[in-house]
């Protein structure tokens, strides 16, 4: 490999900086050129991109966000953009495309790999943590202590007002964040997709809880955490049909793109640090649509193609124990 590309696609997560650190500091170790495309893949549809040293990527290890810049690229799912990328790919000697996102991305470089004879390999970053073939994402962890640090600032003033608060993270379609985030938060109840869908028809199995704990336990706060998309209209539309059903207040908060942001913690700064690297490593080694993951420790490969399969379950553990025993 002579020269070799690097891309950030999607949600941007904390960890992507250091990710791209580390993959032109290797590549950089190994006489490889290294250029970053802006945008995502709009930036390699339209040749947007810099020539990245070491100098570069200097001070970046900490910040949130990406130096590349990160979109979605409805260019690219029109009929002749995957062709149109992988010709912007030959036309720049681009030997070998490094895609830093979630499967969508994913997805994005398997269908230029359909003209392109060049390397693709993808490396995990979403806050999401809903990629197969990989234990953790590049961002996940930040972001759980992001929502967590929400979560212990909502509490007290929940407390304060002996509320009912309901707490709406991000996670599109799973539920990871709002597991960890709400379990370590000590939540009441945690309302996620993997739950099962929740019927608006039917609020019984959350409102029974609230009125035991209310009439029982005297407790002077409930958090419930809702994960984003888990039923219509939010949790504004949650917490509005459970004031009308209980008849006590609920608020809402959303929590958003906070989730987003923020100085990746070590955990982050690890792992994109060892995939980035691992990444650049295996294409030496001749991989191709694979993803860089990381299973029981190890870096390890996975088939691209497969990363959206979504059989990768939250912890049934932590979902028996939140069912049967933390939702008091
Ligand atoms: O994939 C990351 C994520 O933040 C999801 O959790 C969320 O559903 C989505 O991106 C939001 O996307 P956008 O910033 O385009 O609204």
């Amino acid at each position: 490999i002579k020269r070799l590309a690097v891309l950030t696609s999607g949600g941007d997560a904390p960890g992507m900086n250091a990710c791209i650190r580390a993959i032109v500091l290797t590549a950089s170790a190994c006489n490889i050129e290294v250029i970053g495309f802006k945008h995502g893949f709009n930036g390699l549809l339209e040749q947007e991109y810099q020539t990245l040293h070491a100098m570069h990527v200097d001070n970046i290890i900490q910040r949130g966000g990406t130096i590349l810049k990160s979109a979605r690229c409805p260019a690219l799912q029109q009929a002749n953009g995957p062709a149109e990328a992988a010709d912007a790919l030959k036309q720049l000697d681009i030997d070998a495309l490094i895609v830093i996102g979630g499967d969508g991305s994913f997805r994005g470089a398997m269908a230029i790999s359909n003209f392109y004879d060049g390397q693709l390999i993808g490396v995990p970053g979403t806050i999401d943590n809903d990629v197969d073939g990989t234990d953790r994402t590049i961002g996940f962890a930040t972001a759980i202590d992001t929502a967590l640090d929400a979560i212990d600032k909502i509490r007290d003033t929940a407390d304060a007002f002996e509320r009912i608060f309901l707490v709406e993270l991000m996670g599109r379609h799973s539920g990871y964040i709002s597991l960890a985030a709400g379990i370590a938060g000590g939540a009441e109840q945690i309302i996620c997709p993997e739950f099962g869908q929740l019927n608006p028809d039917n609020l019984r199995p959350i409102i029974k809880p609230i009125q035991h704990a209310q009439l029982l336990k005297g407790k002077s706060s409930y958090l419930i955490v809702v994960a984003e998309n888990s039923y219509p209209g939010g949790a504004t539309s949650l917490a509005e049909a459970l004031t009308k059903a209980i008849g006590i207040e609920c608020r809402a908060c959303i929590l958003g793109h906070i989730q987003r942001g923020g100085s990746p913690v070590g955990a982050d700064r690890i792992l994109a640090t060892k995939l980035g690297a691992f990444a650049v490593e295996q294409l030496m080694h001749g991989a191709t649509l694979v993803m860089a993951g990381e299973v029981n420790g190890e870096a390890c490969l996975y088939p691209l193609a497969k990363t959206g399969d979504k059989a990768k379950a939250i912890d049934p553990f932590l979902v028996r124990w939140q069912q049967q025993i933390g939702s008091y």
